[in-house]
Order: structure tokens, then C-alpha cells, then sequence
């Protein structure tokens, strides 16, 4: 029988950043067949960061709106935690500046997680442990996501460039339930890294692959056990996954339905219905690390509506992965955090592939000015 943690998320708040490009635009200026970044990876646009915004400015974009739409106030939260990999100090934790932004301060429990993309997913459990465990009280948690994923310029990871933020508030389980039981695997890998002073990440492409498809195959075998895999499967509305690009989450479907002997047919229409739908925003936005799999879990909640049962697949690198199941709440019904995406794409600008490049000199040259990365 499924076992739910008495308490869940509350509210959600997404926010993306104000500026973007087409990935056909990018490959137009890298002198790249589009293709590859369409079809081959699956990309559709880019969200890239304007000059006044960076992982806190986003972060604490998400957390005033699910602030907004929770009946509680700053008053009652006993607890922010930041999930990012875009650290803006070695030492002061992302929450810091984020709570700055915020004015939340007093009896609060301040800290960053860090494991790749992985590092929301332990900041969300983390909170309903703390508040299963009961040391919360009556408090609740504001749990954050934000990432801005940039590569290095003509890198492979490129076109999988993006930026965004997810902020949940842990209380009563208005939009959706947790279930206790979550399934984790990890390995230490160098599959994706980024040394202590270095602005962009290092990538083994092809090894990157294979440890996210490796972690997909062992979560999923402690979830399903010595069951059928194809009911167990059927038993979720939605199955989302880290998206550091769509092909990447079809790879590991397709690695799936090997491994579990589901034959094609049943592994194409599980991924046409239960897992491509998920992921229509981060097509529009690109990776981003940590939030990458909480927007297609917000979008899974809107589209299928309250008691739907969903999956969360995580995956960061190093690595470290967990599966999680949700059941959605009432307030999936209403889904109000559709309106932060649609309000925030309708309102960026895109990028021409000629801007981009300037925008891309911008930056190399703040990098060289700021040897010291500061954020707020
Ligand atoms: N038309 C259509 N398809 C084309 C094409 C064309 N003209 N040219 C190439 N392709 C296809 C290729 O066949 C390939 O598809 P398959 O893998 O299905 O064969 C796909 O496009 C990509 O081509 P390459 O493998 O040649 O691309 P690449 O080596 O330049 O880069 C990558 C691919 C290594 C994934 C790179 O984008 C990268 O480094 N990305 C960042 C790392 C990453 O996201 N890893 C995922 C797992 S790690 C993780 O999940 C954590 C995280 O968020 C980063």
C-alpha cells in the first residue's frame, strides 16, 4: 500500500528568466545542421539570463510565487533550502542571498544543497523528512530549485543550455502528496563537473549518458521488484525524468523497456503517453539542473489534475538518483502555477543568432572583470 507523508507541497511558484534563442538560431551562427539540436537531441528554445538576473533573482521570482499562493505568511516558514549547482559562494549558501531578497529572517533553518540536478530533489525530501520527524512544529519549509546551465561556448552541451527556478512550500498537501518509499542510487562518477573556479562544466558526453541510463535502470528495478513492469508502470498518469535534453529522457525510456523486456510498442506508447507530454515546458526552456525535472512534475500536476499518480525520476551527477511517486491535490485542479510560465515566456525576448554571440562576448568579459563571482 502506498505510505504518504502526512505533509507535502503546499504551493508552486516557477519563474525563467527574460531573455532566449532558438536553438535552429544557434546552430545557424555554430554553423551546425539544425537538425541535430531538433531532432537529435530534441531542443527547442534556450532560456538565458539577462544581465540583472542569476540563479538568487530567479530562485526568489518562484518563491514570492508560491508565497503568493499559499494562505500563510513569511511568519510561518521554519526552514529555507536551496537546491542549485550554480553556487554564488563557497561558503554563504544560496539561501542566504535568496532570504535576503525575500526579508525572511529570525528562528529559520538557512542552508544550500548540493549533488548536480539532483540537489532539489534531496532539498524537497529533506523537508518532509524534517517535518515528518516532527522537529518542524507547526512551521512550514520553502524549498527552492534554481539553476542557470550554461556551457561553454561551441560546446557539445550548448544547445542544452538554459535557466530556471522552482519553489515548492512544504506544509499541508494542497497541490500534491509524497510518497514516503523513494528508490536512490548512486555511484561515484566524473561524468559532469565543474572544478572550484571555473565558470562552465567539464562534460564526458557519452559516459554522462550512460550513467543517467544506469541510474534509471536501477531505480526503477527497486520500484518494480519482482513485479510486472508493465503494471506497475500503468499504475502512473505521468512519468517525468531529469531533462537535460528530451533525448536524453527518451534514451533512458528506450533503456527501460529493454532492460524490463516491454517489446517496442509498449515502450513507444508509454514514452508518447505517459512521459513526451511532461516535458512541453523544458522544450521551451532548456536544462536547468535542478529545476529541470520539478517543471515537468508542475506540468504533469496541471495536465492530469487532481489523484493522479505521477513519477519523479532525479538524476545529478557524480552521480546520485531517486525515483519519488506523487499524488497529485485539489489544488491541481486550478494549477496556478501555469500562469508564472505562461506570463514569463510571453514576456522574454528572443535572441537573433548575431545577439547571441555578443551576448556570449558580454559575458566572457565580465568573467575576466569579476574574477570573483558574486551574484546579488
Ligand atoms: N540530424 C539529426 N540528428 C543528428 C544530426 C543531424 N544532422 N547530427 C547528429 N545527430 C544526432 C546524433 O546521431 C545523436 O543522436 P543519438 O545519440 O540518438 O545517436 C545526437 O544528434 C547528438 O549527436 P552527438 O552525440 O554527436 O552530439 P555531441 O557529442 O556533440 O553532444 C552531448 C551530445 C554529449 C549529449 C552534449 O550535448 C553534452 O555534452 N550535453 C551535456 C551533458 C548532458 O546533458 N548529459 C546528459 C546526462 S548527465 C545529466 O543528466 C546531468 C545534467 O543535467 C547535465
Amino acid at each position: 500500500m502506498t505510505r504518504l507523508f502526512d505533509a507535502g507541497i503546499a504551493s508552486l511558484g516557477l519563474a525563467f528568466p527574460s531573455l532566449g534563442i532558438d536553438v535552429r538560431e544557434l546552430a545557424r551562427v555554430r554553423d551546425i545542421d539544425p537538425n541535430k539540436f531538433t531532432l537529435g537531441l530534441g531542443c527547442g528554445t534556450i532560456a538565458l539570463c539577462d544581465q540583472d538576473e542569476n540563479a538568487v533573482t530567479l530562485g526568489a521570482k518562484a518563491a514570492r510565487r508560491a508565497l503568493e499562493r499559499w494562505d500563510g505568511t513569511l511568519e510561518d516558514i521554519g526552514m529555507i533550502v536551496v537546491g542549485t549547482e550554480t553556487a554564488a559562494d563557497m561558503s554563504r549558501p544560496l539561501s542566504a542571498f535568496i532570504a535576503e531578497e525575500l526579508g525572511l529572517e529570525g528562528a529559520v533553518r538557512s542552508y544550500e544543497v548540493k549533488h548536480a540536478c539532483y540537489g532539489g530533489t534531496l532539498a524537497l525530501r529533506q523537508a518532509l523528512e524534517w517535518k515528518a520527524s516532527g522537529a518542524a512544529g507547526d512551521k512550514a519549509a520553502l524549498v527552492i530549485a534554481s539553476d542557470v546551465a550554461l556551457y561553454g561556448e561551441c560546446d557539445g552541451g550548448e544547445p542544452t543550455s538554459g535557466a530556471g527556478a522552482v519553489a515548492f512550500i512544504v506544509d499541508k498537501p494542497t497541490v500534491a502528496a509524497v510518497e514516503i518509499d523513494s528508490y536512490a542510487w548512486s555511484k561515484p562518477a566524473f561524468d559532469f563537473w565543474r572544478p572550484v573556479g571555473e565558470d562552465y562544466p567539464r562534460v564526458d558526453g557519452k559516459f554522462s549518458l550512460d550513467c543517467y541510463n544506469e541510474a534509471v535502470e536501477h531505480c526503477f528495478a527497486q520500484r518494480i521488484g519482482d513485479a510486472s513492469a508493465a503494471s506497475v508502470l500503468s499504475q502512473y498518469d505521468a512519468i517525468c525524468f531529469h531533462v537535460p535534453f528530451p533525448k536524453m529522457v527518451k534514451k533512458g525510456v528506450t533503456r527501460l523497456g529493454e532492460h524490463f523486456q516491454l517489446g517496442e510498442d509498449v515502450t513507444g506508447k508509454l514514452f508518447a503517453e505517459k512521459v513526451d507530454p511532461t516535458m512541453a515546458w523544458n522544450r521551451e526552456v532548456g536544462n536547468c539542473y535542478t529545476a529541470a525535472l520539478w517543471i515537468a512534475v508542475a506540468r504533469a500536476l496541471a495536465d492530469q489534475g487532481p489523484g493522479a499518480h505521477v513519477a519523479a525520476f532525479s538524476y545529478g551527477s557524480g552521480f546520485g538518483a531517486e525515483l519519488l511517486g506523487l499524488v497529485a491535490g485539489d489544488a491541481a485542479a486550478d494549477a496556478a502555477w501555469v500562469a508564472d510560465v505562461e506570463q514569463d515566456l510571453a514576456a522574454r525576448r528572443l535572441l537573433t543568432g548575431e545577439e547571441y554571440l555578443d551576448y556570449r562576448a558580454a559575458r566572457r568579459k565580465e568573467v575576466r572583470e569579476v574574477p570573483l563571482r558574486q551574484t546579488a
